[in-house]
C-alpha cells in the first residue's frame, strides 16, 4: 500500500486516537493547536491534512487558518468538524478545503477519502504512463488503456487480448501498480502446466498430497491475497480446471490439494489470452460462466504493424539511457511497413541487435539484414510466405487488413495524398478508405485535391 504523509489537527485527545487508528499504516503527525500545525505544515510535505476547526472551548475556528496555509502548500485538505453550519462550510471551502465532513462517521469517511485520494493521484500519474511505461501514441490503444486504468483501483476483472508480444503482461503489471492493492502481483502461465500441476500450482498442496509433493506449498491464489492474480494464456486451461477456478472465484475460498481446511483469498483477476474468447466458447474450449467472471473490462492490444506510429517512440524508449540511434528515412519506412509478427518483443530484440552494431546511424541495409530471415524481407504482399505466416499468427482478417492498408497507403503516397484519386484507382468506397485509414491509426485529414 502507498504510504501517505498525513497531518491531523485536532485538540481532542480521544478524537486524535480515533483518527490515528483509521489512518494506521501511513505516516501520521498530530497537532493539538494551530501554532504546532503551522510549524509542521512549514517543514513537512504532507499529502493530506485532516482539520478540526474549533481548537478548544473558546476557540474562534482557528483551524481555518491552518487550512489556508496547508492548501497553499498543495496539501489535500479535509475538514472533520462538528461545526458544520453553512457559513463555516463556505468559509472552509473558500480557504482551500477540498472536502468537509461532519464528525461522527470517521471509519467509513476516512477510508473513502484515502481511497479517492490515491485513485486521483494515480489517475493524474497515468498521463505519463504512455511516455514512460506503456509506450503508445496510437489513439485507439491509448483510449482503451486509459479506460482500463480507470478500472485499475476497482475489483472489476480485466481481460487483455492481443497477439504475442503486444504488451499484455506489461499492461497487467501496470494495472496492478495502479490498483492501490496492498498484495502482490502473482502471475501464472496456464499453458505451462499439465492439468494436475496447474491445480497444485493454483491451489497449493499439503506435503505428501501426491507423488513428488515433498513439502507443503502455498498456491498462487493464496499468494495473490489482497493483490492481483494474473492468469496468462487463460485460453489454454482445461475445462475441468476452469470449473475449479470458477468455484474458487465465486466462493473466494478453495482447498489446497490434500487439505481438509479451506483457504480464503481476496484476489483480483486480470487475465490474458492470444486467442479470441468467443471462438474458444464456440469451440467448447472455454466455459461461458468462467468467461463472464473474467471479462469485466476487455482491452484489445493491436499488433504493432497496425500501430506503426508506435515504432519510433518504442525505439526511443528501448534505447533511453543507452546509445542513441538514428535511422535513415528509408530505414524508418522499412520498419514502419515491416510486419513485426513478434510485435513489441520483436522490435525490442531488433533494437538490442542494432544497438550492438557499429553504426549509430542505421540505414535500410542494416535494418533489412536484421529483419530478413525472420520473414520475407519486404513487407508482406499477396502470394508471399510472409503474409501467410502473418495470417497464421494474427488471423486472416488481420492479414487482409494489412494487405488493404499497404495497398491503400502506397497508392495514397503515389497520389500525394489525393483520396479521390486513390478511390478511383483502387475502385473502393469512401467507407473502405476511411475505415482502413482509421485501423492504421491515420487521422483522415481534409481532402487534398
Ligand atoms: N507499450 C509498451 N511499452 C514499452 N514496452 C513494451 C510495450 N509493450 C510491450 N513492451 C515490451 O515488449 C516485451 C513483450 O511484452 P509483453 O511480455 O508484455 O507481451 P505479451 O503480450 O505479454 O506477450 P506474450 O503473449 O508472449 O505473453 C516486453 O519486454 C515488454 O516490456
Ligand atoms: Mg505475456
Amino acid at each position: 500500500m502507498e504510504k501517505l504523509n498525513i497531518l491531523v489537527l485536532e485538540d481532542d485527545k480521544l478524537a486524535q486516537k480515533v483518527m490515528s487508528a483509521h489512518l494506521a499504516g501511513h505516516n501520521i503527525d498530530l497537532a493539538g493547536d494551530l501554532k504546532t500545525a503551522l510549524k509542521k505544515i512549514e517543514s513537512v510535505k504532507y499529502d493530506i491534512g485532516f482539520f478540526d476547526l474549533m481548537l478548544g472551548p473558546d476557540d474562534d475556528y482557528s483551524g481555518l487558518k491552518a487550512i489556508a496555509a496547508a492548501a497553499a502548500r498543495g496539501v489535500f485538505c479535509v475538514v472533520v468538524s462538528s461545526s458544520d453550519s453553512d457559513e463555516t462550510i463556505d468559509r472552509a471551502y473558500a480557504l482551500g478545503a477540498n472536502d468537509f465532513y461532519a464528525k461522527g462517521n470517521e471509519e467509513s469517511n476516512v477510508a473513502d477519502i484515502l481511497r479517492k485520494f490515491i485513485q486521483n493521484r494515480k489517475a493524474a500519474g497515468a498521463k505519463d504512463i504512455f511516455s514512460s511505461a506503456f509506450i503508445t501514441c496510437d489513439p485507439e490503444t491509448k483510449a482503451a488503456a486509459s479506460e482500463a486504468l480507470k478500472y485499475a483501483p476497482t475489483e472489476l476483472p480485466i481481460l487483455i487480448l492481443g497477439p504475442s508480444g503486444t504488451g499484455k503482461t506489461s499492461l497487467a503489471k501496470i494495472l496492478h501498480e495502479h490498483s492501490g492493492r496492498e498484495g502482490a502481483f502473482v502471475s501464472i502461465n496456464c499453458s505451462a502446466y499439465t492439468e494436475d500441476l496447474l491445480e497444485a500450482e493454483m491451489f497449493g498442496h499439503k506435503k505428501g498430497a501426491f507423488t513428488g509433493a515433498h513439502e507443503t506449498r502455498k498456491g498462487r491464489l493464496l499468494e495473490a491475497h489482497k493483490g492481483t492474480l494474473f492468469l496468462d494464456e487463460i485460453g489454454t486451461m482445461s475445462l475441468g480446471m476452469q470449473m475449479k477456478l470458477l468455484k474458487a472465484i465465486e466462493e473466494r475460498s478453495f482447498y489446497p490439494l490434500g487439505s481438509e481446511k479451506p483457504e480464503h483469498s481476496e484476489f483480483r483477476i486480470i487475465s490474458a489470452t492470444l486467442e479470441d474468447p468467443q471462438t474458444l466458447i464456440a469451440q467448447g474450449k472455454m466455459r461461458f460462466d468462467l468467461f463472464q467472471r473474467v471479462h469485466g473490462y476487455t482491452i484489445n492490444l493491436k499488433p504493432l504493424s497496425r500501430r506503426a506510429c508506435d515504432i519510433a517512440p518504442l525505439v526511443q524508449h528501448f534505447t533511453s539511457g543507452r546509445r542513441r540511434l538514428s535511422f535513415t528515412p528509408e530505414a524508418r519506412a522499412y520498419m514502419e511497413t515491416y510486419s513485426w509478427t513478434g510485435n513489441v518483443r520483436e522490435l525490442k530484440k531488433f533494437v538490442d541487435l542494432v544497438s550492438s552494431g557499429s553504426e549509430g546511424r542505421v540505414d535500410i541495409n542494416t535494418v533489412a539484414k536484421h529483419l530478413k530471415g525472420r520473414e520475407a524481407a519486404q513487407p508482406a504482399s499477396a502470394g508471399d510466405g510472409g503474409l501467410y505466416a502473418y495470417a497464421m499468427a494474427n488471423g486472416l482478417e488481420a492479414a487482409l487488413d494489412k494487405v488493404s492498408g499497404e495497398i491503400i497507403t502506397r497508392n495514397l503516397r503515389e497520389n500525394e495524398g489525393k483520396k479521390t484519386k486513390t478511390m478511383a484507382d483502387l475502385k473502393i468506397s469512401t467507407r473502405l478508405l476511411y475505415s482502413t485509414l482509421k485501423k492504421l491509426g491515420i487521422e483522415p485529414e481534409g481532402e487534398k485535391k
